[in-house]
């Protein structure tokens, strides 16, 4: 079954030196449980395609189906709770709160949900800290964090409201060779173990090996 199903995406973004067509009716469609890889060169439209599906950018036209629902058809407030619920990003500079710890920072997704799922989120933030290697940072603030820590903390924020897809932008970017590798082998344990759906965007060959399928970008279209 299709988790996700993207319909003739366009976007064009208009200033003073004319139209960018950023996106060309880019159609697609992700299995569950399926990780897929988005690889391009810089500038292609991967990261402007990659918020179209998970909900934080509209296109200009086309559409967005997750599970079989529209979610630029569902209002703003509805389209959030969207994303709080059932999307998780990381992204290629963590986007850590400086002023939390690591606890907090990941517990801050579920603050936003209901209070009976909030008093989940706790214990779940501690097993999920643990699986990611951080047990003994909980209390650190992610100035005290290596990269490859604040990445996994970031990950552990994308996971705390236990997300259907997982929406990469890059992220292992910013990270040494070995820290890419652990954080790649992660996400790839999470969607054989944990059967999450992955939409992964990178520039690199070697690290778009990893998924299930690759789709090419080249100029705001699909290439094969
Ligand atoms: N808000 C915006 N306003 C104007 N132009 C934009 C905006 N966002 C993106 N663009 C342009 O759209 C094009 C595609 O951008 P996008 O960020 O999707 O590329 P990308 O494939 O992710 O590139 P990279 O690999 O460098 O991250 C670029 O030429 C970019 O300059
Ligand atoms: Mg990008």
């Amino acid at each position: 079954m299709n988790r996700i199903e993207a319909k003739a995406l366009s976007k064009s973004y208009t200033n003073g030196a004319g139209t960018l067509d950023v996106l060309k009716e880019v159609s697609l469609s992700v299995r569950e449980k399926e990780f897929i890889a988005i690889q391009g060169p810089s500038g292609a439209g991967k990261s402007t395609l990659l918020h179209i599906l998970g909900g934080l950018d509209r296109p200009d036209s086309g559409n967005v189906f997750f599970d079989g629902a529209d979610i630029y058809g569902l209002s703003e407030n509805e389209r959030a709770a969207f994303r709080n619920k059932r999307a998780g990003f990381v992204f290629q500079f963590y986007h850590l709160l400086p002023e939390l710890t690591v606890l907090e920072n990941v517990l801050l997704p579920a603050l936003i949900k209901s209070w009976g799922e909030r008093k989940q989120a706790a214990p779940y933030a501690h097993k999920l800290l643990e699986r990611l290697g951080l047990s003994l940072r909980l209390e650190h603030r992610p100035s005290e964090l290596s990269g490859g820590e604040q990445q996994r903390a970031a990950v552990a924020r994308a996971l705390i409201n236990k997300p259907l897809v997982l929406f990469c932008d890059e992220p292992t970017g910013n990270l040494d060779s070995e820290n890419g590798d652990n954080l790649l082998g992660l996400l790839k344990q999470l969607n054989t173990e944990n059967q999450l759906t992955i939409v992964l965007v990178t520039h690199d060959a070697d690290i778009a090996k990893t998924a299930d399928r690759v789709i090419h970008i080249k100029d705001g279209s699909v290439v094969n």
